[in-house]
């Protein structure tokens, strides 16, 4: 297929930002669509990109913005339910309506989002099992050549699972962690924008679903522990048994900022691992968390900023 045209849904967080950015740089055009305008005006210093205000759960929006365009990409996605936006909604009804749209408007191409371990009878959380509904629905959906994604965590210097327990082991010595014995593959974001890439170049990924882990599965209790070691802090890091886990999760379930919520804890009881890495299939080498975040941290590292400035002026 010929893409030189797309419209991106999620464009505006955070894989999608790499995303818009590594494809307006390989020179396609690109229309994002966003709720809020005014947050994300960044967005249009990219070469050929525009940023449209759009309410993406209206169908005749959806339609009048994929007119013109060559494919769509959807990556919108909630961890926490918020006033009035459901996972039903976000996960499952609004893929829907994209493939509605798609068809309406004549595109013949979709990348969809979904996530390692979606699963729409099986999930065990709101989370898992609406993204596995939304994924059915498109990969259903007649007429239209579709490509989905599932990737494990995904990782980079600007990501929000890294740098919140960065924050949590700067400040405390002690850390307790929910399901310390969950496991995940970390994918770093640049692997998932290169595989969404591929996919567009590549008729042989129509139809296929494609699992993204990075090179290594970590514990979570590992992952935070590493952290630390990356950050150059000594922390202890104390699993919690899973009554403790589950009380944890309701409490700051209630609290105005999610953080931590049941349907997360509920997300961890299932691995975030690949069975079949498609990166792989996709010829893509998956970089790891401390090739990637380890200089990141690095540079955090007070003593390590000190040591380099006394180099640089020859006292060491
Ligand atoms: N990050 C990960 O570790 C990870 C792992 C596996 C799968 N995924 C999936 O990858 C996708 C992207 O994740 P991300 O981390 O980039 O998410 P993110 O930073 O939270 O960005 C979410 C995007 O979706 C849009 N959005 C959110 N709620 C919406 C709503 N109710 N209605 C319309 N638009 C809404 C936002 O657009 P505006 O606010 O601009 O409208 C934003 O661009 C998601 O589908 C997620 O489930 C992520």
């Amino acid at each position: 297929m010929n893409i030189k045209s797309i419209c991106v849904l999620g464009g505006t967080g955070f894989v999608g930002r790499h995303l818009a950015t590594r494809l307006a740089n390989q020179g396609y055009r690109i229309k994002v669509l966003t709720r809020h305008p005014q947050r994300h005006r960044d967005i249009e210093v990219l070469p050929d990109a525009q940023l449209v205000e759009a309410d993406i759960h209206d169908p005749t929006v959806l339609q009048a913005q994929f007119a013109g365009c060559d494919a769509v990409i959807n990556l919108v996605g909630i961890l926490h339910e918020y006033s009035g936006q459901t996972f039903a909604a976000v996960h499952a009804e609004l893929p829907g309506k994209v493939a509605d749209a798609c068809h309406a408007a004549g595109i013949k191409r979709l990348l969809h989002m979904s996530a390692l371990r979606a699963d729409a009878a099986q999930g065990p959380s709101q989370y898992l099992s609406t993204k596995g509904a939304g994924e059915q629905r498109v990969m259903r959906a007649q007429g239209l050549a579709v490509t989905c994604f599932k990737p494990s965590i995904i990782f980079a210097p600007n990501d929000n699972f890294f740098n919140q327990f960065a924050n949590l082991l700067q400040r405390a010595p002690v850390l307790p962690l929910a399901c310390p014995n969950s496991r995940f593959a970390p994918v770093y974001v640049g692997d998932v924008a290169a595989a969404f890439e591929k996919a567009l170049e590549d008729d042989a990924t129509i139809g296929q679903s494609y699992e993204l882990c990075g090179p290594r599965v970590y514990t979570f209790k590992e992952l935070v522990e590493d952290t630390a070691r990356m950050l150059g802090l000594k922390r202890r890091v104390v699993g919690l048994p899973d009554a403790l886990a589950r009380l944890q999760a309701k409490i700051f379930g209630m609290l105005p900022v999610k953080i931590f919520t049941m349907d997360n804890y509920l997300s961890l009881q299932v691995d975030s691992v690949c069975d079949c890495n498609g990166l792989e299939a996709l010829g893509i080498t998956p970089r790891s968390v401390e090739g990637i975040m380890g200089p990141y941290f690095g540079n955090q590292n007070q003593r390590q900023r000190y040591d380099a400035l006394r180099q640089a002026a020859g006292r060491d």
